[in-house]
């Protein structure tokens, strides 16, 4: 499923391709993204894969979980559609799904 990053100083953009059924932080960590660190590995605990969904995309995720909701209310630059990489299953409908990354995370 095609992913596309958007650098926080927006100079650059990185395209990659996440298998089915992994979460957008996996793809991310396993394409080497700058700017996704993902301390805990996928266990919404520690706000480091954030990303700011463009707004296009938004509605077609989940509704965040608690523990989610939660940590998007501390990390840094969040915006409205803000959400943790690591929560993000990629299915074939998010095909082109595009995001920024904030310029610091937790
Ligand atoms: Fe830690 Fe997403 S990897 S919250």
């Amino acid at each position: 499923v095609r992913a596309i990053f958007h650098s926080a100083d927006g100079g650059s953009t990185d395209e990659i391709d996440v298998p089915d059924g992994w979460t957008l932080m996996e793809g991310a960590r396993q394409e080497g993204i700058q700017g996704i660190v993902a301390d805990c590995g996928g266990g919404a605990i520690c706000g480091t894969c954030h990303v700011r969904v463009r707004p296009e995309w938004a509605d077609r995720l989940p509704e965040p979980e608690p523990s989610e909701a939660a940590l998007l209310t501390i990390v840094p630059e969040p915006c409205e559609t803000s959400r943790l990489a690591c929560q993000i299953p990629m299915e074939p409908e998010l095909e082109g799904i595009e995001v920024d990354i904030p310029s610091t995370q937790l």
